[in-house]
């Protein structure tokens, strides 16, 4: 994490939006170009070119711009002199990703936008399309020479999912490195942009109280969870060839793992807590077939309730096969084997149609000795600390205090920041970040490739030692919090999820 002079820094650019008409450029992409307008964050020498294959005018796209901005901006109320200054440097381009002609179209394009708007050839290419588009639009770029990076720099900024598993993404990224080098190379997890998520290592290494007690002398195990109650929405045909292993966990599950475990980095520079976030996962311990049938459970959602509705389940949805083992939901148990964890189990569950929208890390400290307090009260609970990262935003400690009265009473109580509070929820959000850092240059909160390259090796070895065969799914109603068999996960070691 480079800490900027933005005085000194050039952010004149073109943004250069493929994928432009799709729902991530509405929902994400154009709220956040506004909000960091709002914020003072956007250079004047600055434009958007949105491509797409609808038949458009740059005055129509405007305006479904104004209506996304207007439902999905962090600010309520648009500022139109704002709006105004944005909408006049937003521009539509209509081809079909596989024409030649359409790039070298742009090309030319974007020269007449540098003059315009003063934006000197700085390029950032966000790649908001399907995957198998990414390798043929690189190359494109490439033959029309708008990748230089000379006196000008260009950028790309890829979504995922980086590949399908190790193998397509090795070929993917040995594609992309021709044109792109891995400095220029921006892979979007979205968890990364997340405030709490980039609290972590302010928790952790600003503060004298926690990194003390952050090893397996003092932890007994951490728990990180990722629940949501949607359902798989309108990406059936995605998820069938995803499920919840390669779609959550190769890479946010794993990135928060590996910044909640890491060692302190030498200094703040992005290769710096890459190379420890690459130690974590180098410490992974090895996945056995006997590790996949004790360690990993996966669910199914059925039919159920959520917020008071019907719900269809999984096989029921829009271009999900009837039959589908694609698993929505995974609990599993890993060890990280250095000297920091040796013995800590990290306990990690994500899932859809669940009770809860919530992602927390909690960290629960070891107890204290049966003797004294833990004697006498059986129910004596253990000391937590718990990292909201969503939608709630805070840390919180939870710990024993003896109730006020004559009796020896103890209860649990909470030491609460509330971030979300007291920031009146309107942090930045995640697209908003991690845009403005890569205008900034600054890759710290991206994935590197030899991160993407290690959580593929490890979703790998578990997706294909999976067999379907004693597989009775779905295994969890809608609405609840997953199959029993996660419960049991925890309860056969003695311990409990934390459903906070
Ligand atoms: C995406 C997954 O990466 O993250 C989705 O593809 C999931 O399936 C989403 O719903 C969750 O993101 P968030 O920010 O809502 O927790």
């Amino acid at each position: 994490m480079v800490i900027l002079d933005l005085n000194n820094i050039d952010l004149s650019c073109v943004l250069v939006i493929f994928g432009g008409t799709g729902d991530l450029t509405h929902r994400k992409l154009l709220p956040a170009i506004y909000n960091l307008k709002h914020s003072g964050k956007l250079p004047d020498s600055f434009a958007v070119v949105s491509i797409g294959r609808k038949d458009l005018t740059d005055e129509a796209y405007r305006e479904q711009a104004y209506e996304s901005i207007k439902n999905f901006s962090r600010f309520k109320e648009i500022d139109e002199r704002l709006w105004q200054d944005i909408a006049g440097r937003i521009y539509y381009k209509r081809f079909e990703f596989e024409d030649s002609s359409g790039y070298e179209n742009l090309k030319a394009f974007l020269e007449q936008l540098d003059v315009k708007h003063n934006s000197k050839g700085n390029r950032i290419f966000y790649l908001a399309v399907a995957p198998e588009y990414f390798g043929l639009i690189t190359d494109e770029l490439n033959k029309q020479n708008m990748v230089v990076n000379g006196d000008s720099w260009q950028r790309l900024i890829i979504e995922k999912p980086f590949g399908r598993n190790l193998s397509s993404a090795q070929k993917l990224n040995k594609k992309i490195k021709e044109v792109f080098s891995e400095d220029n190379t921006y892979r979007i997890d979205h968890y990364l942009g997340k405030e709490m998520i980039q609290s972590l290592m302010v928790l952790r290494f600003a503060n004298s109280i926690f990194e003390p007690l952050w090893n397996n002398k003092y932890i007994d195990n951490i728990q990180i969870s990722s629940s949501e109650t949607v359902g798989v929405e309108n990406r059936g045909g995605y998820y069938e060839t995803s499920g919840a292993l390669k779609d959550m966990v190769q890479n946010h599950m794993l990135q928060l793992l590996t910044l909640t475990a890491m060692e302190p980095p030498i200094n703040l520079n992005s290769k710096s807590i890459r190379d420890e976030k690459i130690k974590i996962l180098r410490s992974l311990e090895e996945i056995t077939p006997k590790k996949i049938r004790e360690d990993i459970v996966r669910g199914q959602y059925g039919e159920g309730i959520i917020n008071n509705k019907n719900v269809i389940g999984y096989r029921q949805e829009d271009r999900v096969s009837p039959s589908s083992n694609t698993e929505t939901f995974v609990a599993l148990k890993l060890h990280v084997d250095n000297f920091r964890w040796a013995g800590v189990p990290f306990y990690i569950r994500t899932g859809k149609r669940m009770k809860t929208k919530s992602t927390e890390i909690i960290i629960q400290f070891k107890s204290v000795p049966k003797v004294l307090y833990a004697k006498e009260y059986e129910t004596l609970k253990p000391n937590l600390l718990v990292i909201g990262v969503q939608p709630r935003e805070g840390i919180y400690l939870k710990f024993n205090t003896k109730r006020p009265g004559t009796e020896n009473f103890i209860i649990p109580v909470d030491m609460d920041f509330c971030q979300t509070c007291q920031f009146e929820s309107n942090t930045p959000e995640a697209y908003e970040r991690l845009i403005f850092d890569v205008m900034n240059g600054d890759n710290t909160l991206f994935t590197s490739w030899d991160e993407v390259e290690y959580s593929w090796k490890f979703v790998d070895t578990i997706s294909s030692q999976w067999g379907d065969s004693k597989l009775v799914l779905p295994n969890y109603e809608a609405g609840s919090y997953g199959p029993v068999e996660a419960n049991e996960l925890l309860t056969k070691d003695s311990r409990q999820w934390w459903n906070l």
